[in-house]
């Protein structure tokens, strides 16, 4: 009536064209880029494109319910937002405005371990949103990545804890970063920048093992062995940007630097096995949801030892070339897991179409990334809001138009394999 435009364009290919004029370079090739050739995030869209929906027709469907519930708490829809690292590359403290648009809408936002604010600030925007908007909660979740510094991993449950995250979803598949050639071809990697780090720095474990790290260097005599490059002067300015303090302070501080070489050497653990996983369960309350299952077998064993929730997820095709596409791996790991235990998929989701199919293949709810950082790229906090309420509106439509009216009777009867 009125002629307005939406802030975003309303579906996904339109959507990445406009977010890729607006992104670095930098933030382009981390953000879209995948592992080796690609051929990862190829497979999660034919996973999801084999499948073709079958609208039943004269059903009445004036009524849908696309509520559902996970660990306890009702949630408008079945999406959560995903973690995605470095964010900070494409807007200033971008887990705040992807947070607060997260509670506007009143989905659960999965909190990047690799964040670009700190857990405590996402949490503290979020339920300002939730209370001026008169919501009961804005529900967020903690991603960990497991330090190979115990006492880190220790601190970043019991902030989880603290800031009321309603889960904890542990992060399998990247005991080390994958081969990803968009940034090794610029010579980019956020986190060396600072940027992607600040969970880390606002941590009183972390910055102990930081400040042991300078000691041991002045001790030992060393002095940084410092090339002068562009690239160096630029990455120093990032850095004392990127850590708490004062940007002049830090310029001429050891701090920001052996900040981000503390974290490039222990924000993973490739040694990360079962026992440790048995060992969390003992050491939180929250639900425990481990993310990167794609094998059957996993899904059945984390089961097995009491595992509240499978994310079947190859990590947006970033971590292994040539990875089985999420879709696929998810109806048997769905089949395994068989009620046991809830089943979230990401990696691939881009419209309401999806969310349908991956409901209809097994998943309880799905979580979305790129998406959402294109929106943030576009429009801030209104971009990603928009990305949100555009894929539940189009999941709504779809159920409708399909004979759907509530998730119950989503199920393998409403697809039909095309190949
Ligand atoms: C980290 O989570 C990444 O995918 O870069």
């Amino acid at each position: 009536m009125f002629g307005h435009r939406p802030a975003v364009p309303t579906n996904f290919t339109a959507l990445e064209r406009a977010a890729r004029k607006r992104m670095s370079k930098q933030a382009w090739a981390y953000v879209a880029g995948g592992a080796g050739e690609g051929t990862g995030m190829d497979r999660n869209r034919a996973a999801l494109d084999r499948w073709a929906i079958v609208p039943r027709m004269l059903r009445d469907t004036s009524l849908r319910d696309l509520t559902t519930e996970l660990f306890g708490r009702r949630l408008p829809a079945p999406v959560l937002v995903a973690p995605v690292g470095a964010a900070g590359l494409v807007r200033p403290l971008a887990d705040v405005e992807i947070g607060a648009a997260a509670a506007t809408v009143g989905v659960p936002y999965i909190f990047s371990n690799q964040g670009s604010a700190p857990m405590e600030d996402v949490a503290a925007e979020m339920d300002r949103v939730a209370q001026t908007s008169g919501a009961d909660a804005a529900p967020r979740w903690f991603q960990l990545y497991w330090s190979t510094n115990e006492a880190v991993v220790e601190s970043f449950v019991h902030r989880a804890e603290t800031m009321g995250a309603d889960a904890l979803v542990v992060t399998l598949d990247t005991t080390q970063l994958g081969w990803r050639p968009q940034d090794l071809n610029l010579g980019s990697l956020p986190f060396t920048r600072a940027v992607g780090i600040a969970q880390y720095t606002s941590d009183s474990a972390f910055m102990a093992s930081v400040r042991d790290r300078v000691a041991a260097a002045k001790a030992a005599g060393q002095r940084p062995d410092v090339e002068v490059t562009l690239g160096a002067i630029k990455t120093l300015f990032s850095m004392a940007r990127h850590v708490p303090g004062s940007f002049r302070r830090n310029l001429t501080s050891p701090i920001p630097r052996a900040s981000v070489e503390t974290f490039l050497d222990t924000y993973s653990r490739p040694s990360l096995c079962w026992d440790d996983i048995a060992g969390l369960r003992e050491r939180t309350r929250l639900p425990i949801i481990l993310k990167g299952i794609l094998h059957p077998d996993d899904a059945r064993r984390a089961v097995d030892m009491g595992i509240d929730g499978i994310l079947v997820s190859n990590h947006g095709g970033r971590q292994v070339d040539s990875v089985i596409g999420a879709a696929d791996a998810l109806v048997d790991v769905a089949a395994a897991v068989d009620g046991r235990a809830r089943v979230i998929l990401d990696s691939g989701i881009r419209s309401g179409a999806d969310v349908f199919k991956a409901l209809a293949l097994g998943a309880d709810a799905v979580a979305v990334g790129r998406p959402h950082v294109y929106g943030l790229a576009i429009a801030g906090r209104l971009g990603v809001q928009q990305v949100l309420e555009n894929l539940i509106a189009e999941f709504d439509i779809t159920m409708g138009l399909a004979g759907v009216a509530s998730l119950a009777e989503l199920d393998s009867d409403t697809l039909r394999r095309m190949s």
